[in-house]
C-alpha cells in the first residue's frame, strides 16, 4: 500500500520523505487554508520535494470553471493530480482532464455507487472518506471493501485512495482490505510506530543498561 501524506505542511512532508514514507501528498482547501500559504506556491514547493502524485483541489463548483482551474493546477508540475469533488460537475471535469492525460483524484466519496461513477469517468484515484463515515456511525472500512470488490470484478484501474484516516489502525485495516493508497496526517503515520510493549520493553532494557553501565560509544 502506498502512503500519501495528507498535509500542506512542508516540514512534516520533509521529515517523512527522508524516511521513504512519502509516496505522494494530498491537500484540500482546508489544509491549504491551515498552512496559510498561497495554493499555487505551496503546491509547487510540494511537487518539487516529492516524486509521486500531489493532489491539489479545485475550488469552483461548476464544470467549466473547475476545468479551467484543473488545467491551471496541472501546469504546476507533471506530478499534479487534480482533485475534484464527487459531484456531477466533478465527474465531467474528471472525464475531460483524464482524457487530456492529467491525473485526477475524485474526492468526497461516501458510497460504492459514487466510486463506480468515478471509475467510469476515468479517475486515477477515488478518495473514500472513512473517518467521516465512522463519525456518523457508518462503517468506513466496509466502503473500502465494497469498492475493492467492485473494481476487481471489472478490472477498473482507478486506485482506491483511502482518505479521512484518523488512526494507525485505519492504516493497517486499509492495507488488509487492499486499498491501493492511504492518505493520512503526519501524526497518524508517525503514530504507527507506537506500541505500549515497545515502550515497556525499552524501559526494561534501559534500566539494565544503567545498572550494568553498558556503553557502546
Ligand atoms: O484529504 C481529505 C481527508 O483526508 C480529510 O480528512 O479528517 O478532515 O475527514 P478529515
Amino acid at each position: 500500500m502506498k502512503f500519501f501524506v495528507d498535509t500542506a505542511e512542508i516540514d512534516a512532508i520533509k521529515e517523512l520523505h527522508a524516511l521513504g514514507m512519502v509516496d505522494g501528498v494530498t491537500t484540500n482547501p482546508s489544509l491549504i487554508a491551515k498552512s496559510g500559504r498561497d495554493i499555487l506556491e505551496v503546491t509547487k514547493e510540494i511537487c518539487d520535494l516529492v516524486d509521486g502524485p500531489v493532489s491539489a483541489e479545485v475550488v469552483a463548483l461548476d464544470a467549466d470553471t473547475m476545468l479551467a482551474e484543473g488545467r491551471k493546477l496541472a501546469k504546476i508540475a507533471d506530478n499534479i493530480a487534480v482533485k475534484v469533488p464527487l459531484t456531477w460537475a466533478g465527474l465531467q471535469t474528471c472525464k475531460t482532464l483524464s482524457e487530456e492525460g492529467t491525473m485526477v483524484n475524485v474526492t468526497l466519496c461516501f458510497s460504492a455507487n459514487q466510486a463506480l461513477l468515478a471509475a467510469k469517468a476515468g479517475a486515477t484515484f477515488i478518495s473514500p472518506f472513512i473517518g467521516r463515515l465512522d463519525d456518523i456511525n457508518i462503517d468506513g472500512l466496509e466502503l473500502i471493501e465494497d469498492i475493492r470488490t467492485i473494481y476487481d470484478n471489472y478490472g477498473f484501474e482507478t486506485q482506491i485512495l483511502a482518505a479521512s484516516i484518523r488512526s494507525a489502525n485505519h492504516m493497517s485495516d486499509c492495507a488488509k482490505i487492499g486499498a491501493d493508497v492511504a492518505t493520512a496526517p503526519p501524526n497518524v503515520i508517525k503514530g504507527m510506530a507506537n506500541h505500549v510493549l515497545t515502550d515497556k520493553g525499552l524501559a526494561g532494557f534501559m534500566a539494565d543498561v544503567e545498572k550494568a553501565g553498558i556503553k557502546i560509544l
